[in-house]
């Protein structure tokens, strides 16, 4: 509810935006509703209108760009903070971190002069496979709604605009250009819509990005359904919606929704959908001008909150990029984030003192990912790895050798790495871009740009094949030397990666077997990885020790040795199902993937751990596992349903190990006389509870009745079934250690 004064001010600011449209000629205002660069809208200056300045991305400011080629300016003030991937930062389940992210993301936007940074990206994880994976947070809606709308806050306070991607279901990255997908209603209200209706209604977004993709027929950038009666008359959403670049197809479907900005990788910028051809169109007769106005009314009020116009211009936020406290909240929030995924015997910590010469062995110790991704790519200020870590933490008074253990075929980083501009020039070459220009639903070119990749991977895989046996050779004589063994594994942004989706869930250059002969030589090799998604690890239970890192931004290798070497706790735990194989997806057994122009999301709301539940299937690691160096207990449940409505539970945790740590508690609700078909159980409530040794806390929350609901369809509204629910307090989703029943009236 907005206040007496806030109200006023809304009013006059809406009197403001409309005396401002009034003014504008239709020129100026069809100027200012598509990009005049790749990254920033046209500007008014008649009427002291700005330009809009957006950026990518979701793990720091991108680098600057020239104006009309995806060519880096090259300039040497654009390095900045290179933030924890959303993977990473989901999987530490502290708001308060979310909260830190998105200010250090919001101040650094700012100190770069941007007006919108297109973060966070918020997708919810379908497929293992999906190569976008690590920019987004979780499979579960609940997970990723309570820690975006920290993070949007945080970012909005620096007078800089999150724009919350990619609005819906960008499930993959195979065909997303123009892939139609099938969702039912109650799947899109319950699992891929709510993460975003909190980012608008709860976080206060100020823009949103459109997706590329279709759903159940219209390209979300055209869709009324989803811009008009879900995002405007049902969220109340008021603020500017932008489109992915390239993601407009026609003049008339985008003008007649609620698409305001119009953003793409092409440089003829005048023949945007919504700029010659849509003044085109008005002067025909066949769109009504109002469209325009309603467009420009959402960016001058974005302008407005953004006070780049105004009577609160002067009082702008100033911004700040690359401060040592930006530093110290991305190294707090890499500790946080890294899971445990196994540790027998007490394999880890490694104790310093016991080790004369360590062993690192894998390309993963010595890489620095920051510049890769695809759009999440930064220039950033420094990125310490694994192996610098461990050096900087050892300080040169223990020998460290390191092998690199199996080969990477070299990728050289070309300006056509990067998919927009290597869309640019197959225009000329009547592929790619030529399709989107052309709103092709054909994907011949489309297919042979895929198969020429996965050809090219065959080819490495024989070159991989042919160097391997010597760096393995070198790799198990140095750890059958050492006193202890560190493996640093995983992927890396040719997997993890905008535009395609990986094929498998292996791990990529033969790992596999080079782990196995480790562990034949080492049992006490300590397995470790640095990826953005969960991948298969067949030898996973002849393995002491498994930690997992996404990629945790600049500050990892310091992250990565703190834990390591005990002087963090690790408490991280999965914001995703990490299956035995691939097989065992949803989206395998509905023999999807890797589907090109149309898929049907079969598997409903059983995604993630809810398919896991339904199929009583045993993943290797399951959503919300994560080990730490201590134990918990937890006990004492209590609960009570208030007014019969909200339901308020307490219990205890103990802390009954030697140190201190932190333990994820999460309550799942499983609903037992359901009138509808439910999921098994969900997760609906989660904290953190910091704990010295030997220390117990209460934990008290409260779970509100609409967490209860579920949508339905015929009224087309979520509703709470009265009757019995099992309120569940686990350690994961599997690993529940407090049951109670609650009764809804
Ligand atoms: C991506 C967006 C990104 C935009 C601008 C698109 O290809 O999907 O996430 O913000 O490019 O770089």
């Amino acid at each position: 509810m907005l206040k007496k004064s806030e109200k006023k001010n809304e009013k006059k600011r809406e009197k403001e935006i409309d005396n401002l449209v009034k003014k504008l000629t239709l020129d100026e205002k069809i100027t200012m509703i598509h990009g005049a660069s790749l990254f920033r809208s046209g500007a008014v200056e008649r009427l002291g209108i700005p330009a809009i300045e957006t950026s990518d991305g979701p793990m720091g400011v991108r680098a600057e760009f020239m104006d009309d080629r995806w060519i880096p300016a090259g300039n040497q003030d654009d390095m900045v903070s290179y933030l924890p991937s959303n993977s990473a930062l989901a999987s530490s389940w502290n708001t308060d971190l979310a909260r830190k992210m998105g200010h250090v993301l919001g101040a650094e936007a700012r100190g770069r002069g941007k007006d919108v940074i297109l973060a966070p990206g918020i997708n919810i994880k379908r497929d293992p496979l999906c190569g976008r994976n690590f920019e987004y947070m979780s499979e579960d809606p609940a997970l990723t709604a309570a820690l975006v709308v920290p993070f949007i806050q945080s970012v909005q306070k620096n007078d800089v605009a999150a724009c919350v991607k990619h609005f819906a279901a960008n499930v993959q990255e195979t065909g997303r250009l123009f892939v139609d997908e099938t969702i039912d209603e109650r799947t899109l209200y319950e699992l891929y819509l709510p993460a975003f209706k909190a980012a608008v209604q709860e976080g206060c977004a100020y823009s949103v990005m459109g997706a590329y993709n279709k759903i159940n027929g219209a390209y979300c950038c055209e869709s009324k359904t989803l811009l008009d009666r879900i995002l405007r008359e049902e969220w109340g959403f008021d603020g500017t919606v932008i489109s992915d670049w390239g993601a407009v197809h026609s003049t008339k479907e985008a003008a007649a929704c609620s698409m305001d900005l119009e953003m793409s990788i092409f440089s003829d910028f005048d023949e945007y959908k919504l700029a010659n051809p849509l003044k085109e169109s008005i002067k025909k007769g066949e769109i009504s001008e109002d469209a325009v106005d309603a467009k420009v009314r959402n960016l001058l009020r974005m302008m407005y909150r953004l006070k780049m116009i105004g009577a609160k211009k002067d009082t702008r936020e100033k911004g700040a990029y690359n401060l040592p406290e930006h530093r110290e909240a991305i190294r707090r929030t890499a500790e946080e984030s890294m899971v445990l995924l196994k540790n027998e015997n007490h394999a880890l910590p490694l104790d310093a003192k016991k080790i004369k010469k360590l062993a690192v062995i894998g390309v993963n110790a010595a890489k620095v990912h920051s510049d890769g991704g695809g759009s999440a790519e930064i220039k950033a200020l420094y990125e310490i790895s694994p192996l610098a870590g461990l050096k900087m933490y050892l300080g040169g008074n223990i020998k460290v050798a390191y092998a690199p253990g199996y080969y990477v075929p070299v990728k050289p980083k070309t300006f056509e790495t990067n998919w927009q501009a290597a869309s640019l020039d197959e225009l000329k070459n009547n592929t790619v871009g030529q399709m989107v220009r052309n709103e092709l639903g054909e994907n011949e070119e489309h297919i042979k740009g895929e198969q020429e990749r996965l050809t090219q991977i065959e080819r490495d895989k024989a070159e991989i094949h042919e160097k391997n046996p010597e760096l393995f050779k070198q790799a198990i004589a140095l750890a059958k030397d050492a006193d202890a063994v560190i493996f640093v594994g995983g992927l890396n942004h040719d997997y993890d990666s905008e535009g395609f989706d990986r094929s498998d869930m292996k791990l990529p250059y033969e790992q596999d077997l080079l782990i196995e002969e480790l562990l034949k030589v080492r049992k006490d090799t300590i397995i470790t990885f640095v990826g953005g998604s969960p991948v298969e690890m067949p030898w996973r239970d002849k393995a002491q020790a498994i930690l997992w890192s996404y990629y945790a931004g600049m500050e990892t290798g310091n992250a990565f040795a703190n834990i390591i070497f005990g002087e963090v706790n690790p408490s991280g735990k999965l914001a995703e199902t990490f299956p035995q194989k691939y097989e065992d997806c949803a989206t395998a057994k509905n023999g999807q993937s890797g589907a090109w122009d149309k898929i049907t999301l079969e598997e409903g709301l059983y995604c993630g751990y809810r398919h896991y539940d339904r199929q009583h299937l045993t993943p290797a690691f399951c959503f919300g596992h994560g080990l730490s160096y201590t134990n918990f207990e937890y006990g004492g449940l209590t609960l009570k349903a208030e007014k019969g409505k909200d339901v308020k539970l307490t219990f205890s945790v103990k802390n009954v190990g030697k140190r201190a740590g932190a333990e994820i508690v999460q309550i799942y609700i499983a609903p037992i006389a359901a009138q509808v078909d439910r999921p098994d159980k969900e997760l609906k409530a989660f904290a953190k509870v910091e704990l010295e040794a030997g220390r117990l806390k209460k934990v008290s929350l409260t779970l509100k009745q609409e967490t209860f609901m579920h949508f339905d369809v015929q009224l087309h509204k979520f509703i709470a079934d009265a009757g019995d629910y099992e309120i569940l307090v686990g350690a994961s989703c599997q690993d529940i250690r407090l049951r109670g029943i609650a009764t809804l009236n």
